[in-house]
């Protein structure tokens, strides 16, 4: 017993010394740490013999932008500020580290965001010496969502990268802390789409969903590639509920009494823009029934002697 003791303890010591030289010839080390009582993890950052750095220096004393950059993922891999704002990171003096000559950019505007971040995500063979696994197509399917073309179109209140991801504390989706996280992309989604959030959430979606871990949204509306939503989604070739219903089952036959509801009121031309849309949000009770209640303003406007 006492023998195996000893020679459980001799492997440990082995292997913290493994862990120490191989720390020490990577640059960053990284340890997931419990949070008491929350079930959840943190992974500590410990900056090993990592090179010159002024930006991240200079800005932990000011405003503190780097004090929440240590829970970011790219902090964790020693990619840091320059390798997204530019710069030089050797430079201890602000005007010469920030100068447009050493290739600092000013001010990321929202609109050449997700080519910012692209310009790594795409690229398959800097990609792959951190993560073979990784996906390299977020732009590229960003590129075709309707997000990414009402932004184009200069609706700045769209989303793009960082509204789904954050700044400067981006996480891995996997971090249950990472608002992209199944368990928080309802929540994130809802800073901009509220009213359909609250709805969804009630309906028998939102409890089946958060009980299996599935993500709320994304499950219909992907997440990078997010159409123009129709009622092509409910029934036929397009439609996403069978997915999940069988043919005859509850959900199916939902499916279809909401898009027979929807085309009449499309077809007709009944009730003003304004009812129709909120009729698209009642969809998210995924009730028939409450559905129909919120089409009635909408039916009632059309008809024909009422003002
Ligand atoms: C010696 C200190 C110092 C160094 C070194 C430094 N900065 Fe700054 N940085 C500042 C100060 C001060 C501001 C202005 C803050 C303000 O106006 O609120 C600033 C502003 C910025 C801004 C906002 C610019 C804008 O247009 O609004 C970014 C981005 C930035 N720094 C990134 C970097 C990067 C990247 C590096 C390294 C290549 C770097 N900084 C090096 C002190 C420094
Ligand atoms: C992964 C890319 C990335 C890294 C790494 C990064 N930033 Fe940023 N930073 C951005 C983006 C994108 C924005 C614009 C955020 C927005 O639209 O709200 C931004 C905005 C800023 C701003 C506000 C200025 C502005 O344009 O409004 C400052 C200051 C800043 N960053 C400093 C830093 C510092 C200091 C570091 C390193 C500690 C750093 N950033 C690391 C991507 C990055
Ligand atoms: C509308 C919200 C939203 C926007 C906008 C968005 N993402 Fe995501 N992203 C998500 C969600 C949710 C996930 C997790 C599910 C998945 O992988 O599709 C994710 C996953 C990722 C991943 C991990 C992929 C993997 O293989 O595990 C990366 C990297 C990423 N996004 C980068 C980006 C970049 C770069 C942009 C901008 C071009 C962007 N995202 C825009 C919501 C968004
Ligand atoms: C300088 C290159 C570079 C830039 C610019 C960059 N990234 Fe990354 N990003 C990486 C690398 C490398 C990783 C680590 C891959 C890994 O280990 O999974 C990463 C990881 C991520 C992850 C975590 C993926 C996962 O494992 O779930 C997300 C999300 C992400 N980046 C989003 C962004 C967003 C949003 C931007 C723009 C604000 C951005 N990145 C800009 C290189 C970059
Ligand atoms: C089970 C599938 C499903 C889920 C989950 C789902 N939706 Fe939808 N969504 C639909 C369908 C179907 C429509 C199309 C209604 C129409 O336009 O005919 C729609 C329409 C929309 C619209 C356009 C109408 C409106 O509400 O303004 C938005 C925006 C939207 N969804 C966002 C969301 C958000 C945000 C979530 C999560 C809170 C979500 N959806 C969850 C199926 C889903
Ligand atoms: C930063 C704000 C913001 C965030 C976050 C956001 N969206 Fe949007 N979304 C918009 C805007 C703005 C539009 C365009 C609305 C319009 O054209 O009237 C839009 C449009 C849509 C549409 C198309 C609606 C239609 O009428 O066809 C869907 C579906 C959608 N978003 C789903 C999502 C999902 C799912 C998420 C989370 C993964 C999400 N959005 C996160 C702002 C956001
Ligand atoms: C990602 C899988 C998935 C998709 C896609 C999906 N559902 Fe569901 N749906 C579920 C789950 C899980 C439940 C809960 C079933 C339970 O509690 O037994 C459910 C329940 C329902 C219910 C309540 C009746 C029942 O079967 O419990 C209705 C109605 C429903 N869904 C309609 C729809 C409609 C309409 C769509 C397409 C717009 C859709 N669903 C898309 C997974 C899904």
């Amino acid at each position: 017993m006492k023998d195996t003791n000893r020679n459980t303890a001799l492997a440990l010591s082995c292997l913290t010394a493994a862990i120490v030289v191989l720390s020490a010839s990577v640059s960053v080390f990284a340890a997931p740490v419990p949070m008491a009582g929350t079930g959840l993890f943190r992974v500590e950052h410990r900056p090993g013999p990592v090179l010159k750095d002024s930006c991240f220096e200079c800005h932990s004393v000011i405003e503190g932008t780097s004090v929440v950059f240590k829970d970011d993922v790219h902090y964790y891999h020693a990619i840091s500020c320059a390798d997204c704002h530019g710069g030089d990171p050797k430079e201890d003096d602000q005007n010469l580290s920030m100068s447009a000559k050493r290739g600092f950019k000013t001010r990321v505007t929202r609109q050449a965001t997700p080519g910012y971040c692209g310009r790594c995500h795409k690229n398959a063979s800097f990609m792959r010496k951190f993560n073979p696994n990784l996906r390299l197509d977020q732009l590229a399917l960003y590129k075709t969502s309707v997000h990414a073309k009402r932004l184009a179109a200069g609706h700045a209140g769209s989303a793009e990268c960082v509204d789904c991801h954050g700044v400067h504390n981006i996480r891995a989706v996997s971090d249950p802390l990472s608002p992209a996280h199944p368990q928080h992309v309802t929540e994130t989604c809802a800073k901009c789409h509220a009213a359909t959030a609250d709805l969804f959430r009630k309906s028998p979606h939102g409890r089946a969903f958060t009980s299996k871990e599935m993500p709320g949204c994304t499950a219909c509306h992907a997440s990078h590639a997010t159409r123009p939503a129709n009622r092509a989604m409910l029934t036929g070739k397009h439609g996403v509920c069978t997915d999940c219903h069988d043919a005859g089952s509850a959900g199916e036959k939902a499916a279809a009494e909401i898009a027979r509801l929807l085309a009449s009121l499309e077809t007709t031309a009944r009730g003003s823009k304004e009812a129709l849309a909120r009729v698209r949000v009642a969809v998210h009770t995924f009730d028939v029934a409450a559905i129909k209640r919120a089409a009635e303003p909408a039916m009632a406007e059309g008809k024909p002697g009422r003002k």
